[in-house]
């Protein structure tokens, strides 16, 4: 588990259970039993970075990269929800996980340009 705050605070600890995030710091192994785990280890296809991790990277989406596993497992949730979101929504989505760092403008232009990346290769 990625740990931050360890009380449900800060979101870097987000992991996907059946497609949903979940603080995993606040999940019980028992909770867990039987459901689709997701994290950021399984976005990648082998060397092949996944569209949002290359957009991250195309748009400086970090810096010290504390907090991006969870930011990134909250945005796979978001964009499955919404696949094109707005600028307010995308900040909206991601008010539940704390950066202290970018100030979420690069992260902010990062899901926008993985979003349409998304829905062209979903149009294929
Ligand atoms: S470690 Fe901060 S919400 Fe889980
Ligand atoms: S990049 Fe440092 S906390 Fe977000």
């Amino acid at each position: 588990m990625h740990v931050g705050c360890e009380h449900g605070v800060c979101g870097a600890c987000t992991v996907l259970l059946d497609g949903r995030t979940a603080r995993s710091c606040c999940t019980l192994a028992v909770q867990a039993d039987g459901a689709e785990i997701g994290t950021v280890e399984g976005l990648a296809a082998g060397s092949r970075l996944h569209p949002l991790q290359e957009a991250f990277w195309a748009h400086h989406g970090l810096q010290c990269g504390f907090c991006t596993p969870g930011i990134l497992m909250t945005v796979q949730e978001m964009l499955a929800d919404n696949p094109d979101p707005t600028d307010e929504e995308i900040r909206e989505g991601l008010s539940g996980n704390i950066c202290r760092c970018t100030g979420y403008q690069f992260i902010v232009d990062a899901v926008r340009e993985a979003a349409a990346v998304l829905r062209a290769d979903r149009a294929h």
